[in-house]
């Protein structure tokens, strides 16, 4: 019988047997899957896991110094790599979706390499990869696959001819959260809804400015913050804010104003494949509106997604 205890104990010896006293580099990425591994990993060789977290500008509000936080804090050998403006000028005047994740993708790999090559005699890999995602990229199947390029899965560039170690490849989502939990990762972690590897770039439609991505991260943070405090945060699969490439005509005392328009959307589902947009209840979906048109300078408008995948997609892009 499968338990997450079992699982973290044959894999931590396996680990051992497997590294030996070779080095691994793994990239975090703040998600479940990049943590979980490399907790295996830090276990099994400790220091010689050397871990590294970009910040692409492009996460949540305060994200990049809190979840480099907790990571210090659970021991790991972790470098975080203030990579913004690398990654705003590559985005600078690109508006289709797939050339800004090609653009991300690009400037990851590269930041990353450089780092990489930083480790002396480094001889892995180290990857967060899940079962899905090892079913995702071999077969042709899943509109996320096909549809949209992702980056967080293989795509490794021909210069860094590293073996690959992946201690997740046979687990689904909820046995990575329990393996998560068994070694003792906090709920903040583990409990995280998914976000994706292009972060907010994606959640801005159309080109991706550095201060389009501080507008969209304080309306995100109140959204966020009021599904936290509102105790609905766990029960929503995954929610976001998106930067809608509109202006509309509001009021603001006796002022006429012209600016840009927020919408929120979450969601519930089970895998991402399919999803159902929330019933959010409508006082806190007020109390939202309010707070983000009150607070955030350049908003005017909220609206809310009421779409639900198939057709929709979750993201906008
Ligand atoms: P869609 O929008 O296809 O999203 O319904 C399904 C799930 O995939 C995430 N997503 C991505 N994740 N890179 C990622 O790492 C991407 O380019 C990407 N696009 C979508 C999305 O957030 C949702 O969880």
């Amino acid at each position: 019988d499968w338990t997450a205890d079992s699982f973290v104990e044959t894999t931590i010896a396996a680990l051992k047997e497997k590294l030996g006293d070779d080095k691994v580099v793994l990239g975090l990425s703040g998600g479940v899957d990049s943590s979980v591994a490399a907790v295996l990993l830090h276990h099994a060789i400790g220091k010689n896991l050397y871990c590294i977290f970009v910040d692409n500008g492009l996460l949540r509000k305060d994200e990049f110094q809190s979840v480099l936080d907790s990571y210090q804090h659970m021991g790991l050998n972790v470098r975080g790599i203030d990579a913004k403006q690398r990654f705003y000028d590559a985005l600078s005047g690109l508006s289709e979706p797939e050339a800004k994740r090609k653009a991300i993708g690009r400037v990851f790999i590269e930041v990353f390499d450089d780092a990489a090559h930083e480790v002396q005699d480094v001889k892995w890999l180290g990857q967060g990869t899940i079962y899905p995602d090892v079913i995702e990229s071999v077969s042709v199947k899943g509109p996320s696959a096909t549809i949209k390029s992702h980056h967080n899965v293989g795509g490794l560039p021909d210069f860094m001819k590293l073996k690959v170690v992946e201690p997740l490849n046979t687990l689904f989502k909820d046995e990575v959260r329990r393996v998560g939990k068994a070694l003792g990762i906090d709920d903040t972690i583990l409990g995280r809804h998914p976000f994706p590897g292009p972060g907010l770039a994606i959640r801005i439609l159309g080109d991706v400015t550095p201060e389009k991505v501080a507008i969209l991260q304080e309306a995100d943070a109140i959204f966020i913050n009021n599904l936290r405090s509102a105790g609905v945060y766990d029960k929503v699969w995954q929610a976001g804010t998106i930067f809608l490439p509109v202006q509309s005509v509001g009021v603001m005392g006796d002022e006429r104003t012209y600016e840009n328009v927020v919408c929120l959307r979450a969601v519930e589902s089970v895998d991402g494949m399919t999803a159902d947009w929330c019933h959010l209840p409508y006082d806190l979906l007020a109390k939202i509106s309010n707070e983000i048109i009150n607070n955030v300078k350049g908003i005017n408008r909220v609206v809310y997604d009421i779409s639900s995948k198939p057709p929709a997609t979750i993201e906008w892009e």
